[in-house]
């Protein structure tokens, strides 16, 4: 949904989620899924998670993570998947289908009610999985409450988010490049989300009664131009900065500037960029 353009320091906020889920960001979604994938399974292995164990997705957008999950737990486990768009869903259940996976299922839900589903049934859950959900929705208490009542006791939250997101910036430094990263981080506050989630996650989760078992950076290093990591922002820009224009957080000038820095630096051998920080935990109920 648009909304009015304006210039100002406020633009209007409606409250869907802020980066769409249009055909392009689904593909979007799938090569951020392979950039990142490495770090997921190596999380997922840290966890324990193995053949027979029920795993739950919750913001699992298309489905990329929980299809791998279904090929680790197998037949005699279970993957539920939950997203609260329907385009996602559909996507993740075709999916499931056409490669025989038939223990993974996806739901269209408000990750905050998951309780209201059926499928979601109190304490039955060895692993509940997070990845880039938390730092978009307005009540992550609610969201880890309603997990940590899913799990088993002795079961997993495994979550992979951001800390400290505006702190991306390039070398050499950029006004044009600062600015937007600066349009993107408010966005997402004003639409309900905390791109500084990890900062207050663990404690939202000891206040829901679980165990930290792991904190960790993930950190890739400085991305270069011509590396693939380079491209991960690249597909984002494409993406979200029209949409970031159309609700009025940059004006056409800014939007302008920064596809012609991020051009120059893309052509720089000496230019590198450093990634939004990526943070995981691990929280045992
Ligand atoms: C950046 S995508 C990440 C998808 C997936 N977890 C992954 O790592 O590829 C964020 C997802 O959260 C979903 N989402 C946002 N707010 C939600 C909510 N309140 N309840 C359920 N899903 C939500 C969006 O629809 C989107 O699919």
């Amino acid at each position: 949904m648009a909304t009015t353009p304006t210039q100002g320091d406020t633009p209007a906020a409606p409250r869907e989620y802020v980066l769409g889920t249009n055909p392009a960001e689904l593909q979007r979604l799938g090569f951020q899924h392979r950039l990142w994938s490495r770090a997921a399974h190596r999380l997922w292995t840290r966890a324990g998670i193995r053949p027979g164990h029920r795993v739950l997705d919750v913001g699992a957008g298309p489905g990329f993570a929980s299809l791998d999950f279904a090929q680790i737990v197998g037949p005699a486990g279970q993957v539920l998947g939950i997203d609260e768009s329907e385009p996602y869903i559909t996507f993740a259940n075709d999916q499931a289908r056409a490669r025989h996976l038939t223990h993974a299922t996806f739901a269209v839900a408000d990750a905050a009610q998951l309780d209201a589903l059926e499928q979601v049934e109190p304490g039955t859950f060895d692993i509940a999985y997070c990845r880039w959900l938390l730092c978009f929705v307005p009540d992550p208490e609610a969201v880890v409450a309603a997990i940590a009542r899913a799990l088993k006791p002795g079961g997993k939250l495994l979550v992979q988010d951001y800390f400290r997101y505006d702190t991306m910036c390039v070398a050499p430094r950029s006004d044009a490049f600062e600015t937007v990263i600066a349009a993107i981080a408010k966005s997402w506050r004003d639409h309900g989300g905390n791109p500084d989630i990890m900062g207050t996650l663990p404690t939202i989760a000891v206040n829901r009664g679980l165990h930290i078992e792991h904190i960790d950076r993930i950190d890739p290093g400085p991305a270069r131009p011509g590396t693939t990591m380079w491209h991960w922002p690249d597909t984002f820009w494409g993406v979200f900065l029209p949409r970031l224009a159309e609700f009025g957080y940059i004006t056409p000038e800014q939007h302008a500037a920064f596809l012609a820095e991020w051009e120059t630096l893309s052509a720089n051998p000496a230019a590198y960029m450093h990634l939004p920080p990526m943070y995981e935990l691990i929280a045992t109920r």
